[in-house]
């Protein structure tokens, strides 16, 4: 008899079914999907006690096997150790993977630190870099707790309310439903086009219709006509309206070319096979330089510049930015020093854990309510409510915890399809009201068919005065948007803001456009273009420090912006954008002071054997500067309620995907009104029951949101104290109601330092000591905000070092976590994290935001090692093995000319 979490299991697994999908329909849903492929070990379980991927394990195998899953060890009342010890070490931000990990870890028991890497490489994090996971594998918790009472939460590193259900399996994210046996699931398959550009002349469904189990097949003849962008923003208006539900014509491989719904995944996949597509192929282009030249392919060149909000669409081009302030030549021929290069990023995809996903059904009174995994879900209400041509209203967005955004779920690339099914379903008198319409990306769909970082190209040239003064910068950038423009705009302007608004210069040029290409598109990722810039200006600021004799600290103090100066990029200030506080400064003293302290891990011993040659150590270091909130409006609601009995309730629309906004909105309400963090439930991002709220994007939810929290939990307080003050006992619920439109924005700072040792004879960069100072403002959650640094450095690494989508004629050829080279538990180093001591007048207590600003100058400061210790510049990321081999090889051959 097969038994899971102890209890026996009836019936048997379909054909070829996984054990994965096996438990999960029959509600066992603490094993997660993450990647079908074995890699990340969100679906591990114990089969007779072996820690197993049941996405790979057939269920058959499992018949008259014990099964365990993370919700079979423990459960929130009774945590097991290992559970405790995640929850008491923070070891999660999402959560995703914990479940996962939690499993791993019991089987193995105790594990030696040094075997750590080995022994969870099948289990990946994409949120945390893993020091927080290490230390609850270690056991070595404790820096988290419940709070120690009231008056006590704020600044305390409080555990996340969610804690127990993560670790136990129990916390329901969006596919995590429980199987309805009256109202069965129907299941969604994409047809996706092989062809980079073709227009569909023909298209015939009768024999994919006649599939028993087929319920729907639509093309692009039962798609809306509307177009829109899949970005979301709180003005539609800042992206291009090129997208159609389902188009007649395909802009690159794995656009949607049909959907089908049938009873089960296995039958809607085959159905997709039976649509027989006549393609007319159009030339394509996957160069942005020649994508912008003239006779090159048109992406979008039947659509109306003004109309769809497009810069120049007989030329490709999305978005634009020229201009100058000053005299850039001028500055140059005044320069003793000039440093000129043009860098390069690679296209990186947001690796959450969590695919991409929605479920859709009509509720009692004929609404459309559709449970998705978003960072937006009002904007996703209110766009796909005109894609439908819904009244608002009558659409209702839900959103459980989300397994990881990091940008990426800022697009609605899943609602507008499930919405669109379960409509037509419904007219048809196909589905019962309550029965859900899913679609579920796989990983491979999550590599081909959603937006990636935009790659970029970025030529700056610089020049200063004989003190390292800048008198000239000129940047140019090109980003390579893909078939689609979402965000292309966005991510162009905010990545040459910031990143040139930081260093004072009078005379300064900018020329910027983002390009259409036949490639995937790109879109929102974590900093939101700044990464890719500040990689360049970094980069080269160094190269000048070189010039002028400077350390890269001093060749950043003597240029940087400081509270006084205008924030110029290349024409008029922002005036919404101001220095609420100011901690770059303290920022560069902190990773100097720490890289010159000497410690970190020892240079490594030299390979033996022929060719060996001692590694090349240097160290860098960059900076990074960010708006704490995006321009153009960011709007937040947040109610809160006292009861009599002492609990209250927050109500806040934002989401939480991994970024800790739910513990800080509890701690912010738990310290207003001095209470206990235990008193203090949180309602969030369902579009019925809470406030409007822009989104979880742009760093917002600690500071605009928790604004909000903090005005209504002050009324609340006001309202309380007024009572008291009269002799009242308050017997009914008091509310109140606080919002926040981000109309003054602040600034925050990062630096990050890094010392490596390189091997000349293959490439490898190793780090041998990383640290991150950061500007938060006052810091509500010291564990917390550990975590996102941590993590934001993490990921910056996998982006410098490995991460690297390649793309052939327009088609994704890494399409597994395997082959795309998430970083695992081995290769993240420890990073040594220090706080600027500041307080924002703009933020809410004191706090500024920090989840993107970590990630940005991570590739800059581990170039700047690099060249440091090599002596040659990289200019471009990844920095594989081979681009650096390759990079060490062009230095031998100038130091030896002859030998070539
Ligand atoms: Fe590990 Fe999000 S917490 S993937």
């Amino acid at each position: 008899m097969t038994t899971v979490d102890g209890q026996p299991v009836g019936g048997q697994p379909a054909p070829g079914q996984c054990l994965r999908t096996w438990l999960r329909d029959l509600g066992h849903l603490a094993p997660k999907k993450g990647c079908d492929a074995g890699d990340c070990g969100a679906c591990t379980v114990l089969v007779d006690g072996e820690p197993t991927h049941s996405c790979v394990f057939p269920a058959v195998r499992a018949a008259d096997a014990d099964i365990t899953t993370a919700a079979g060890l423990g459960s929130p009342g009774a945590l097991s150790p290992v559970q405790q010890s995640f929850v008491d070490a923070a070891g999660f931000q999402c959560g995703f993977c914990t479940a996962g990990f939690v499993v791993t870890a019991t089987a193995l028991g105790d594990v030696p630190e040094a075997d750590l890497g080995r022994s969870f490489k099948g289990n990946l994090c994409r949120c945390t870099g893993y020091r927080s996971v290490r230390d609850a594998l270690l056991g070595r918790g404790g820096a988290c707790g419940p709070g120690a009472g009231p008056g006590t939460a704020f600044g305390a590193s409080v555990s996340a309310p969610a804690g127990p259900r993560v670790v136990s399996g129990g916390e329901p994210y969006t596919m995590d439903v429980a199987p309805d046996a009256a109202r069965p699931t129907l299941h969604v398959a994409l047809l996706r086009s092989p062809h980079p550009h073709a227009r569909i002349v023909a298209v015939d469904t009768a024999r994919a219709e006649a599939l028993p189990g087929v319920r729907l097949v639509l093309t692009h003849h039962d798609a809306p006509t509307f177009r829109y962008s899949t970005a979301r923003h709180e003005s539609r208006d800042d992206d291009p309206d090129d997208t159609r539900l389902l188009d007649d014509v395909v802009r690159h491989v794995g656009q949607r070319v049909a959907v089908v719904v049938a009873d089960s995944m296995a039958i809607a996949r085959a159905a997709t096979l039976l649509i027989e597509v006549g393609y007319e192929p159009l030339p394509a282009v996957f160069e942005p330089e020649a994508a912008r030249q003239p006779g090159a392919p048109l992406l979008h060149g039947d659509k109306v510049a003004s109309v769809a909000r497009i810069a120049e669409p007989t030329r490709n081009v999305v978005a634009q930015s020229h201009g100058e302030v000053g005299d850039t030549a001028r500055g140059l021929a005044e320069a003793v020093a000039t440093v000129r290069g043009t860098w390069r990023t690679a296209r990186v995809t947001h690796a959450s854990l969590e695919t991409h996903g929605a479920r859709g059904w009509v509720d009692d009174d004929g609404r459309l309510v559709v449970r998705t995994s978003t960072q937006v879900p009002f904007l996703v209400r209110d766009e796909l409510a005109r894609i439908l041509s819904l009244d608002a209203d009558r659409v209702r967005v839900v959103t459980a915890r989300v397994g990881g955004g990091f940008g990426g779920k800022q697009e609605l690339l899943v609602e507008d399809v499930v919405g669109l099914a379960v409509l037509r379903l419904t007219e048809r008198g196909l589905l019962l009201p309550g029965q859900a319409v899913q679609l579920e990306l796989t990983r491979e769909e999550q590599f081909t068919a959603v937006p990636c970082r935009h790659p970029m190209q970025v030529s700056v040239e610089l020049g200063a005065d004989a003190h390292g003064v800048l008198t000239a910068m000129v940047v140019d950038v090109l980003t390579d948007t893909g078939a689609y423009g979402n965000h292309a705009p966005g991510v162009m302007f905010h990545g040459t803001h910031e990143s040139i608004a930081l260093y004072r210069c009078a005379n300064k040029r900018l020329d910027a456009e983002a390009v259409y290409t036949n490639n995937l598109p790109s879109g929102a990722f974590r900093g939101y273009g700044l990464g890719q810039v500040i990689f360049a200006i970094e980069s080269a600021l160094d190269e000048l420090a070189r010039e002028v004799g400077l350390t890269p600290a001093e060749v950043r103090r003597r240029n940087a912006v400081r509270p006084g100066d205008a924030l110029v990029v290349n024409g008029a200030a922002d005036v919404d954008l101001v220095f609420g506080s100011y901690g770059l400064d303290q920022c560069l003293d902190l990773v100097e002071a720490a890289l010159a302290a000497g410690d970190g891990d020892p240079v490594p011993a030299d390979t033996a054997g022929p060719g060996a040659v001692g590694w090349l150590v240097g160290e860098g270091l960059a900076a990074g500067m960010i708006a704490t909130i995006p321009p153009r409006g960011h709007h937040a609601e947040a109610r809160v309620t006292a009861y009599p009995d002492g609990e209250v309730v927050v109500g806040v629309g934002t989401t939480e995907f991994g970024n800790g906004t739910s513990t800080v909105h509890v701690q912010l309400a738990a310290d207003e009104l001095g209470v206990g963090v235990d008193r203090v439930r949180l309602e969030q991002s369902d579009t019925d029951l809470v406030g409007y709220d822009t989104g979880a994007y742009g760093s917002t939810g600690s500071v605009v949101a928790g604004s909000a929290v903090v005005q209504a939990a002050r009324s609340v307080r006001a309202e309380l104290d007024r009572l008291r003050a009269g002799g009242a006992v308050p017997t009914e619920p008091v509310t109140a109601t606080g919002s926040s439109d981000g109309a003054l924005r602040s600034l925050a700072f990062s630096v990050q330092g890094f010392r490596v040792a390189v091997a000349p004879a293959t490439g490898e960069v190793r780090i041998l000591k990383s640290v991150q100072a950061v500007d938060a403002g006052v810091v509500i959650n010291p564990e917390q905000l550990r975590g996102q640094v941590e993590g934001g450095v993490a990921q910056g690494i996998g982006s410098a070092l490995w991460e690297e989508m390649v793309l052939r004629d327009g088609e994704v050829l890494t399409k597994t976590l395997r082959d795309y080279r998430v970083p695992q538990l081995g290769d993240v180093p420890p990073t040594e994290v220090l706080y600027a001591d500041t307080y924002d007048t703009l933020g809410p207590r004191g706090a500024k935001s920090m989840s993107e600003a970590p990630y940005n100058p991570v590739a800059p400061a581990l170039a700047n090692a690099v060249r440091d210790a090599t002596g040659v510049r990289p200019c471009e990321i990844p920095m594989s093995r081979d681009r650096v081999w390759r990079l060490l090889q062009t230095r031998n051959d100038q130091e030896n000319p002859d030998e070539q």
